[in-house]
């Protein structure tokens, strides 16, 4: 995911990329070497939330989202051969060899703690892989903390809400572990799916200044407030709708 510029809404949020040091490379060519496992020694990178926010293990109505784990390979290598997934990602075609070494670099991406770290889940379906969810934290002071969620489903689960579902258990851990005050998704606007689960999400699209735009990426904002206000409206119509069943996941 990589981001673009100019401002249409007015907003003040985020202002800025980081509160730690930004990082002089493209956000697209970071993105894909951190996620090659190349980065930047941390005593370079800048400030640390005040504690590490390491992976948790998220269970859903219909899923799991856990770290990652070798015994996926051959999971993963299906997955992020498929040339409808990699399309709008920064992912080069890789042999088993090199998707073995990519899924390996995940299971190391655990824990969020200072500027653009990485983490990772496995998206599990009656214990198999068919996804992925993630977070970069972008900036990591309370009044700013952000991360940039990322969603990848394998095109045969596609169309049954297991991306929406997943990507939601990712929010409740940004928005109430993390304390991320806002989430922003970046996607190119010829991806339709992913535009539309960031729409179906509650993000609205904004233009913020952000490293690595591309003309051709939307970038799209959650704020903490609009998502809490969001789950708590759900929460209503849910008891409006079944007030004997209580909450029911969607
Ligand atoms: C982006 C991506 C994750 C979206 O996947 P998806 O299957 O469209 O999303 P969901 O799994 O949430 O499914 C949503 C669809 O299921 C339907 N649906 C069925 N049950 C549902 C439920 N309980 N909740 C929500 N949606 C449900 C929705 O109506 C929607 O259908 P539609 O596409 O006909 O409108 C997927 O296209 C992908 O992995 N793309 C490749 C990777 C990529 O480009 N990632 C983004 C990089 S920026």
């Amino acid at each position: 995911m990589t981001h673009s510029k100019a401002l249409r809404h007015p907003t003040t949020w985020p202002a800025s990329e980081s509160s730690g040091r930004a990082s002089p490379l493209p956000r697209r060519l970071r993105d894909a070497l951190a996620s090659a496992g190349i980065r930047r020694p941390r005593f370079t990178r800048g400030a640390r939330t005040e504690r590490p926010f390491d992976a948790p293990v998220l269970r859903t109505a219909r899923l799991v989202l856990r770290p990652h784990r070798m015994s996926d390979a051959d999971a993963w290598f299906e997955l992020q051969s498929d040339p409808e997934v990699s399309r709008f990602l920064p992912w080069p075609r890789r042999d088993r060899r090199l998707s073995a070494r990519h899924l390996h670099d995940r299971t190391g991406h655990t824990r969020l703690w200072q500027t653009n770290d990485f983490l990772a889940l496995a998206i599990e379906k009656d214990g198999r892989l068919i996804g992925d969810v993630s977070l970069h934290l972008r900036a990591v002071g309370p009044a700013d903390r952000s991360v940039e969620i990322g969603w990848v489903l394998d095109p045969s689960e596609a169309g049954n809400g297991y991306a929406t579902e997943a990507a939601r258990a990712m929010l409740e851990f940004a928005f109430g572990v993390v304390k991320a005050r806002g989430v922003t998704a970046v996607t190119d606007r010829r991806n339709i799916p992913s535009v539309a689960l960031a729409k179906r999400l509650g993000f609205v699209e904004v233009q913020a200044p952000h490293a690595g735009a591309t003309p051709a990426d939307a970038v799209f904002l959650l704020a903490r407030g609009a998502h809490e206000a969001a789950v708590a409206l759900e929460g209503e119509s849910l008891h409006r709708a079944a007030p004997d069943r209580g909450t029911r996941h969607r």
